[in-house]
């Protein structure tokens, strides 16, 4: 079976063809928005205007490219249809949809949280009844959350950032300290040159029974921090760009883990845009070493937005939920606030 994965939840346009019987992909192309870097975020608006100008030509262009026959080497497409901004969901499903009634083939809606979840899973050689339960921890631009899963389809939200996301405070100290959009790679770059201990942040809601994460205080008091200094120099980035990886990874360390002791699971599945970052990754394959707990982190090409994860989360379902059908009416189905409790 060969999926074609379409996801525009946000400011990428991502296209993909997953080949179940091979098990790889055939291509995975993501077109970025540069657009937003001048913005120092993603300007909804934009987003869907650059969508809807360029999603037919970056299609046409990469069928091409892969000497794609739509007719013959497609079974199915699935779309994200949510979370995400409005404008960019209604532009993919559209485009989506239309191409499934044009050539009359399955059209499956994926919710874009499914697809980070079970992107760290792709490539991976893991017994599916074994598998479960899981805990996974899903850290990107818009979202983070901890989810208890007992099988494919079936989830639950156990804790959830009470403010900003951490790909947000990520981005929005990247801003102030006068780096380029999307901060996190550049964070991640600059951190390589920090001392540590320069700086001590606060860790807002550690100590909690509750497994809900909040960031806003940890945002406040570094941008405060950042403030005081007349001019931002080097040292100032590579110090707080190390202290923050640092803070963020002991609070995301901590909350999985009690999450793992209070479910008594022994499998965490970390993804989303953030968890690309190789210095949080260190910090958990270091803190869970012996402790008996098997870690599975997504390829980097399969963190941040794309439509591999789409495929993959699409021919998951159908393989092991027996609830999964495709949605072959005319009509859009999008959702911006979609909860993975509800797919
Ligand atoms: O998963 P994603 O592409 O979008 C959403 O679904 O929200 O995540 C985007 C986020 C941005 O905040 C970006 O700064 C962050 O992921 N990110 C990183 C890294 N690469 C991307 N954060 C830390 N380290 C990275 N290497």
């Amino acid at each position: 079976m060969k999926i074609l994965g379409i996801e525009t939840s946000c400011d990428n346009i991502g296209i993909s063809i997953f080949d179940s019987i091979k098990n790889t992909f055939v291509f995975n192309k993501i077109f970025n928005q540069l657009i937003h870097k001048k913005y120092g975020g993603v300007v909804p608006n934009l987003a869907s205007i650059h969508h809807s100008n360029n999603i037919y030509e970056y299609f046409k262009k990469t069928i091409k490219k892969y000497n794609i026959n739509i007719n013959n080497d497609i079974d199915c497409i699935a779309c994200t249809a949510g979370p995400g901004l409005f404008g960019s969901l209604v532009i993919g499903s559209c485009f989506s949809k239309s191409l499934s009634y044009s050539i009359k083939k399955p059209f499956y809606e994926i919710n874009h949280l499914e697809g980070h979840l079970l992107s760290s899973l792709i490539y991976k050689k893991y017994n599916i009844n074994k598998i479960f339960p899981f805990i996974s921890l899903i850290i990107s631009g818009g979202n983070t959350k901890l989810i208890f899963s007992e099988k494919i389809g079936n989830y639950k939200i156990i804790g959830e950032t009470l403010d900003d996301s951490i790909g947000e405070i990520i981005d929005k100290i990247a801003k102030k300290l006068k780096l380029n959009y999307p901060g996190g790679p550049e964070i991640y770059k600059l951190s390589k040159f920090g001392t540590e201990n320069i700086y001590k942040f606060p860790i807002p809601i550690i100590n909690n029974n509750n497994l809900n994460f909040s960031f806003s205080g940890l945002k406040t008091y570094i941008i405060n921090i950042i403030d005081k200094y007349k001019k931002i120099d080097n040292r100032l980035k590579y110090n707080i760009s190390l202290e923050l990886q640092n803070t963020l990874s002991n609070i995301l360390i901590k909350k999985s883990f009690n999450s793992l002791k209070k479910f008594n699971v022994k499998t965490l599945l970390i993804s989303g845009g953030v968890s690309s970052n190789i210095f949080i990754r260190k910090k958990f394959k270091t803190f869970f070493k012996g402790k008996n707990i098997k870690i599975f982190f997504p390829k980097i090409r399969f963190c941040t937005d794309n439509g591999a994860m789409i495929a993959y989360a699409c021919y998951m379902n159908i393989l092991y939920n027996k609830y999964y059908f495709p949605n072959n009416k005319l009509n859009i189905f999008i959702n911006t606030k979609w909860s993975i409790e509800n797919v």
